[in-house]
């Protein structure tokens, strides 16, 4: 059945399966959800995954999002009357899983709830009421009966500190929530179709996981000690069953490279606290963006070794500031300012949490102890807006181009190659994108473009994974590609060449008219087309966007295009 969600008007379904023996999944089925948290652009909705499994005693293995709430619960009541179930396991606490756990509890309050410590700790906090719960930790089994035995794996930060893998002995299923999902939509229970889901695999990584790199090797590690794997049930998109070994292997190669940069930041925060959890993500993908490694420690759940150890080995250190009246947090902030290191770049945001560390004398100490700053403190006054995530993610850039600056500028002189000489024989034009989506904007000089097809009429545009502009580019997305012209380009190519601090508006003193699409035309272009983004491809440190023409106009019939010439090709 589909329903349309009253808020929203979207089509929300339920679909179970049996996908092992007495093991059923319910996937709640989100058809048009179009954005994840932060800048995460869905282009084919999401699912949410919920597991049954019926030995002598039942276990359901975490819920679904709120919004399914009567749909929800009322399959579950289809499949078994929730007073017989006896465990609720709990994966992680993040809403789109354990948003109904209240509701489930109500109906089931025999039931015991089982998750790590922090989970439980979170959950405590997010249920407001008394539960029986049990902590487990790695290693530890709970005996469901007819074989079913199910053993436990933590796997802190795949992507909250609260994670843990739940493995059934039995029907050699490892449930992992967050870890190895994607934001798929279809009615196909599992991934037979790789080629559909892949490009959705690997972003839906690039965003989550690629920032905790380093726990996903330790998490694959703790699965190679399991038996065979044979199925992974997500908690989000198609289940692996028929690629798993590959998927996974996937996994493992990603962050692998990311764990191999040559520079790491670590990113502090504090889980639960205000928005400590989402604004460090935003800034952990904008510095994943510019090739560089990040290790995201969650003060609530670090202990001081851990906290000294990752600090020495960071080039730069991120601070989300923890309560000021939390005596614990406060010690583990403590820890990391003594085991902080002149020649560390460091920089800090608010949480908003309505009780953080002043952040201006840490900013001064930071300061008169000579060490650089990454980017400017953001301080927060208000609940957090999709601009603001824009400012932490295109803030975490600049602070992973601070990084990598010596090492792009090595790389740009190291021109000894005929072959790099000739590839910039490649000439092409002069343009620029312009972007307008809600409340965020964006800007970017390109020269990498060229028509790529008549019907429909379609243009390409590479585009550097860390450039600001690529989030507003996302499939589905609409930006204007305005076209410079010879003679009269440098004004503009000047004012949009110009380092803008994160979240400054690219667009002040500049004259612009809206398209059609609501994004911003450049009086002063040649010609300007309105794109409508319809493919992207990965090609390693760029994006390939395929994007198909709505509209267009040229301001002055006997201009000519400007036209980039290069020397060599190991930069623009
Ligand atoms: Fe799918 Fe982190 O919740």
């Amino acid at each position: 059945m589909v329903v349309l969600s009253e808020k929203t008007q979207k089509r929300l379904s339920i679909k179970t399966q049996e996908i092992a023996a007495n093991t059923t999944t319910i996937r709640s089925l989100d058809w048009d959800r179009d954005r994840f948290d932060i800048e995460f652009g869905l282009q084919n909705g999401t699912t949410y995954n919920s597991y049954l499994i019926q030995g002598e005693k039942i276990a359901l293995v975490d819920t679904s999002h709120e919004k399914f709430r009567q749909l929800y619960l009322d399959t579950l009541k289809g499949l078994i009357n929730p007073e017989e179930i006896d465990y609720l396991i709990i994966s992680h606490t993040e809403p789109d899983h354990s948003g109904l756990v209240r509701d489930f509890l109500a109906l089931a309050p025999q039931a015991t709830v089982v998750g790590s410590k922090v989970a439980l700790q979170f959950l405590t906090d997010f249920v407001h009421q008394p539960f029986t719960q049990q902590i487990v930790k790695n290693g530890d089994r709970i005996d469901l009966g007819k074989g079913h035995e199910l053993e436990f794996v933590i796997a802190p930060n795949l992507h909250w500190p609260d994670t843990m893998f739940t493995y059934d002995h039995l029907t050699q299923i490892l449930f992992t929530c967050d870890a190895f999902g994607l934001h798929y939509c279809s009615d196909l229970t599992f991934d037979e179709d790789l080629s559909a889901i892949e490009p959705d695999y690997r972003f839906y990584y690039e965003c989550l996981m690629a920032p905790n790199a380093r726990s996903v090797i330790s998490a694959l590690k703790r699965m190679g000690e399991l038996p065979e794997i044979k199925t992974i049930a997500n908690g989000h998109g198609p289940i692996l069953q028929y690629h798993t070994g590959e998927l996974v292997e996937r996994y493992r190669k990603w962050s692998q490279a990311q764990a191999k940069a040559e520079k790491t930041v670590a990113v502090f925060y504090t889980a639960d606290y205000g928005y400590s959890d989402r604004l460090s993500q935003a800034i952990a993908r904008g510095i994943t963006k510019t090739g560089v490694a990040v290790e995201m420690m969650d003060f609530k759940a670090a202990d001081p070794q851990e906290i000294q150890e990752i600090t020495s080995r960071s080039t730069g250190i991120v601070i989300g500031t923890p309560p000021a009246s939390d005596q614990y947090m406060q010690a583990a902030l403590g820890t990391l300012l003594a085991a902080v290191k002149e020649k560390q770049t460091v920089a800090i945001f608010e949480c908003y949490g309505g009780d953080d560390e002043p952040i201006d004398p840490l900013v001064t100490r930071f300061k008169e102890s000579g060490l650089a700053q990454g980017f400017a403190p953001i301080k927060i006054k208000d609940t957090p807006t999709e601009a603001i995530y824009q400012q932490c993610e295109e803030a975490g850039t600049d602070f992973g181009q601070l990084l990598t600056k010596d090492i792009s500028i090595k790389q740009r002189k190291a021109v000894d190659s005929e072959v790099e000489k000739a590839l910039g024989r490649i000439s092409t034009g002069l343009y620029i994108i312009t972007a307008k989506k809600g409340e965020l904007s964006g800007a970017m000089l390109a020269s990498w473009v060229t028509q790529a097809s008549f019907e429909p009429l379609g243009v390409t545009i590479a585009v550097a994974k860390d450039r600001a502009i690529e989030s507003l580019m996302q499939v589905g997305d609409r930006f204007v590609l305005n076209i410079l012209e010879e003679g009269n380009y440098q004004t503009l190519m000047k004012h949009f060449l110009k380092r803008f601090a994160p979240g400054a508006d690219r667009f002040a003193g500049i004259d612009t008219q809206p398209a059609n699409n609501g994004s911003p035309i450049l009086t002063d272009a040649l010609a300007y087309v309105e794109c409508q983004v319809s493919s992207r491809m990965d090609c390693s440190d760029h994006w390939i966007v395929y994007s198909t023409i709505d509209n267009g106009r040229v301001s002055r019939p006997e201009g000519l295009t400007a036209v980039h010439h290069r020397k060599v090709g190991n930069y623009y």
